[in-house]
This record gives structure tokens, C-alpha cells and sequence, in this order.
């Protein structure tokens, strides 16, 4: 896979000196008092958490700071913030990009001469907010062509532009409004680090299959860059936070990937995602094997990393009933055990989406039938059956990235697996979510379930063939406290990580 990166991508000048500017503050700044920033310092979440890990304070109003430093962030604010921090006796640092502070300039100074402020931009964008301040929040906020028609005719007008603004729809806007005979003063604020941006990002995905966006999911800059990277690639353009959203599952067979990121995008967060990308290229099938005790959560996880990753989820448990309806279309009878352990060699299943084919036969609907329900047990517990169906499971590894759950997936079924989990919580936490699970549905206690989770775990852990042992190259995970969001992103990470670093080898 050829990973190509766009000539201009991640931090401009505006958020590079507002970060350094913040982390000056609270690295240095100790008689001062706390230090604050107004709103997100920048809209990227792994940075502003790693600024508040060492002190920063974000804060959404000025009211909420009782003393010290207010950091101004690059969007600016209104006229009024300005008087609001000195009213409180607080210390400002003002990292205002030029570019803003420029566009405020000129709305204020022809605000004063009482001319019509037009803003093309995003009326809830903290920067549009910003320059409105400048004219008594007085400007008429546009963001599509057709809203010119809101525009007065009988008044000098002054147009700027949000920094971010796609550079199309400035155009568009002037065209629209071209035949007036009104005066108009044009100003073209869209900043260079955004034009360099867009027009670096539209010449890569002319050339590319897939196009990658990486930025924080509420940057402005970020949203258009993936706008533009969509005229070219509708279906083919991934705009993602962190490298760990790479649907790597759909990247694994392209050719040619083209990576961008918005002006509030670490230079680290690029060199990640390109690294990953690059990692994936082997042409090699991933498999992620999760094994643990019963109520651990294995299934729901592996469903879930199926889900992000875009990799086939191996349920055995649809497997063996799509073996158990075969048996029943073939009117094999169930003591006929020679007959259906020929029958579980000769099958073949594929799993697809959560879709399972039989001989090519889509039978996701039918494997849910009663009569399967009554049968699927009795076939499961036929070890040779089993064995076969095992060799299924390994085969169906080998043509896809998959993750599968278990016992001894680990240990047994994807002994080479890239990377093995072995999924634990408390007895306590795996009897309550059963528990919550089940108690609408059947008359049950929790102590009952408690009971019922030991004995199992006694049963796993001590019985003579393939007793339940964590691989000992397994990760073992405690989800007793952790979310399964949170579960779903640890795996996520030591996946990556785990390709990237069997890349360097
Ligand atoms: Fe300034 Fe443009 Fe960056 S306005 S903060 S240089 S995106």
C-alpha cells in the first residue's frame, strides 16, 4: 500500500503558538495562580487532556474563574470578554490567531462607520461568536449560498469570511451577489494555512483510492477538509480522531491511501496513523482471539471489534446452528452420529457481517428456528464434530481478519493469533450483569446466578480436556470496573500497537 501524506497537514502557526503559549502558563507560571483556558484550548481531546493532566483548566464562562491566568484561545472572543477578564482582575494571554484578530479589526471598523457586517461562516462556531462581539453581535451570519437573499439591499455591506470557510462557497456567495449595484466591501478572511490545506488535500484525493482524515470530530477545519476529500471520494473518505478509528479491516486490500489532518492535528496523531497504515500492508490475516470465564463479556467485545474494526466476527455458536440445520435439511436422524460427523466435514460456512452462509446460501434467519434451537446442543456436544468444526473456524482465520470468543480460542483454535485477550471481572460483576441481564426475562436471583458462575468456573478451570487457561502470551484484561467502550478501545490499542511493532521487526 502506497501511504501518500498531503504537502500541508496538521498544526498551523495560530494553534502551535497557543499550545506552546499554555504550556509556557503552566509550566512556568507558578505565582500567578491557577490557569485557565476559555473553552477547549484547541479541538483535539488527546491534547487538551494531556495540557488539564498538567494543570490546565478549562472553563466556559469567565465567571467561573475566581483568580489568576485566562488564556484567550486562537478563535478569539468578543469585545466584551476583553472588559469581563480585567472587571474580575484577571491575567490575560491572548493567543488570538492574526488571522482572527484581523477579520475582528475590520468588522469592528466598519461597524463603526455603520456599514452592514455580512459573516460567512458557522453562527455556533466560538470564532464566528468571536468576531460578532466585534460589531455589537450585530452581523448577519450566512453559511449557504442560498441565504444571500436574508442580505439587505439598501445598505453598505461588509463581508468577511469564517477562517475555516471552504473557499467554494465564498465564491459562490460573491457570484451571487455580483449583479448588486450596491456597495460592497469584499474581504476574502479564509486563512492560508486553511487554503493550503484544502487545495493539498484535493490533490491528493484526485490521486487516491481512500482518503484519511484525521482531526477532532467538532474542528471546523477538520469537517472541511473531509468535505473536500468527499467531492472526490464520497464513500471512500474516513475522517477519524486517533489512529486506533482506522477501520482497518477495509484498508488492508487498497493500493493507495492519502492521509490529511486539520490545523488542530498533532504531528504525532500523522505519524501514527501513517505508521499503522503502513503496518497493515503485508497482505497478512489479523486474528484477535478473546478467551475467559463465563459472564466476562467475551462475546459482546468481540462483536463490538468486529464492528469498529470491520473484521469478521467468528460466532461459533450461529456455526454450530447453521451445522444443526444442514443436519435437519439432510433428514439426518440425531443418534446418527457417523452420518453427522460426515456432514460436519463436507459443510461449508461463511460468516459475513453478522450474515452466515450455508453453501453459499444466506441462512442467518433460518439457524434461529425452534427445531434448531431443540438440536443445536446435542450436535455441539459430538467431539468430532466439534474437531471439525474447529478446523472451520481456522480456515475461515486464514481468508479473513477475524476475531473470535471462547475458552481455549487462545490456546487451541488461533494458537499464531496476532494478538490473545483473556477477558476476567470479579464473580460478583460477572453475576450482576448476568443478573441485570436476566432478570426481566426468567425468575432468577443474583445469589442464584453467583452459585451457578462458581460452579462453572470450577467446572472450566478443572475439567480434563482443554481446561480454561489463559494462553501464556495472552493480555490479561480486568473489565470489573471498565465500560465496554472502554474495554473495546484497550484491545483496539494493543492491536495497532501489536501490528506496528511486528512491522519493525
Ligand atoms: Fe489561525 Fe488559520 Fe490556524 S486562522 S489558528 S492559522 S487555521
Amino acid at each position: 500500500m502506497n501511504v501518500l501524506i498531503a504537502e500541508h497537514a496538521g498544526f498551523c502557526f495560530g494553534v502551535e503558538k497557543a499550545i506552546e503559549k499554555a504550556y509556557e502558563e503552566i509550566d512556568t507560571n507558578v505565582i500567578n495562580g491557577p490557569v485557565y483556558s476559555l473553552g477547549p484550548i484547541i479541538h483535539n481531546h488527546q491534547v487538551v487532556e494531556q495540557l488539564e493532566r498538567r494543570g490546565l483548566r478549562t472553563i466556559n464562562e469567565i465567571s467561573d474563574a475566581e483568580n489568576g491566568t485566562v488564556i484567550i484561545r486562537s478563535h478569539g472572543v468578543p469585545e466584551i470578554t476583553y472588559k469581563e477578564i480585567e472587571n474580575r482582575g484577571l491575567r490575560l494571554v491572548d493567543t488570538t490567531c492574526p488571522f482572527v484578530k484581523k477579520i475582528q479589526r475590520i468588522v469592528s471598523e466598519h461597524h463603526a462607520k455603520g456599514h452592514r457586517i455580512v459573516i460567512i461562516g458557522n453562527r455556533t462556531h466560538p470564532e464566528v461568536i468571536g468576531i460578532n462581539g466585534w460589531c455589537n453581535n450585530e452581523g448577519l451570519v450566512i453559511s449557504e449560498t442560498h441565504e444571500v437573499e436574508k442580505i439587505p439591499h439598501d445598505e453598505t455591506l461588509c463581508i468577511v469570511a469564517q477562517t475555516t470557510m471552504l473557499i467554494g462557497l465564498f465564491q459562490s456567495i460573491k457570484n451571487e451577489l455580483a449583479n448588486r449595484i450596491q456597495t460592497i466591501h469584499w474581504y476574502n478572511t479564509i486563512c492560508l494555512a486553511t487554503q493550503d490545506r484544502q487545495q493539498t488535500a484535493r490533490d491528493l484525493a484526485g490521486k487516491v483510492g481512500v482518503m484519511v482524515v484525521i482531526g477532532g470530530k467538532h474542528s471546523s477545519n477538520t469537517k472541511k477538509l473531509a468535505e473536500v476529500c468527499k467531492g472526490y471520494l464520497p464513500n471512500e473518505t474516513y475522517l477519524i480522531e486517533k489512529y486506533t478509528d482506522l477501520p482497518l479491516g477495509l484498508f488492508s486490500e487498497e493500493e493507495s491511501v492519502g492521509v490529511t489532518a486539520g490545523a488542530s492535528t498533532p504531528k504525532k496523531a500523522i505519524e501514527n496513523t501513517v505508521e499503522l497504515l503502513r503496518a497493515i500492508s503485508t497482505g497478512d490475516k489479523w486474528q484477535i482471539a478473546i478467551d475467559g470465564p463465563a459472564g466476562a463479556g467475551k462475546s459482546t467485545i468481540a462483536r463490538h471489534l468486529a464492528e469498529r474494526l470491520h473484521f469478521v466476527y467468528i460466532d461459533t455458536g450461529a456455526m454450530y446452528r447453521a451445522l444443526t440445520w444442514y443436519i435437519i435439511e439432510n433428514k439426518c436422524e440425531m443418534d446418527n452420529i457417523d452420518q453427522i460427523v460426515t456432514l460436519a466435514h463436507s459443510v461449508r460456512i461463511d460468516l459475513k457481517q453478522d450474515r452466515v452462509y450455508l453453501d453459499g446460501k444466506d441462512v442467518s434467519d433460518e439457524i434461529r428456528s425452534l427445531q434448531v434451537t431443540e438440536h443445536v446442543s446435542t450436535v455441539a456436544s459430538i467431539k468430532d464434530v466439534r474437531k471439525a468444526m474447529v478446523k472451520l473456524q481456522q480456515k475461515i482465520a486464514t481468508k479473513n481478519h477475524v476475531v473470535m470468543d471462547g475458552r481455549d480460542i487462545g490456546t487451541v483454535v488461533l494458537q499464531e493469533a496476532t494478538l490473545k485477550v483473556f477477558l476476567t471481572a470479579t464473580v460478583e460483576e460477572r453475576a450482576r450483569r448476568r443478573f441485570e441481564e436476566l432478570k426481566n426475562k426468567t425468575e432468577t436471583t443474583y445469589d442464584e446466578i453467583k452459585k451457578q458462575i462458581e460452579e462453572r468456573d470450577h467446572a472450566d478451570e478443572t475439567r480434563e480436556h482443554d481446561p480454561l487457561i489463559p494462553a501464556n502470551d495472552a493480555v490479561h484484561i480486568d473489565s470489573t470496573r471498565l465500560s465496554i467502550e472502554e474495554v473495546v478501545e484497550k484491545i483496539i490499542l494493543l492491536f495497532c500497537d501489536r501490528i506496528k511493532l511486528n512491522s519493525r521487526k
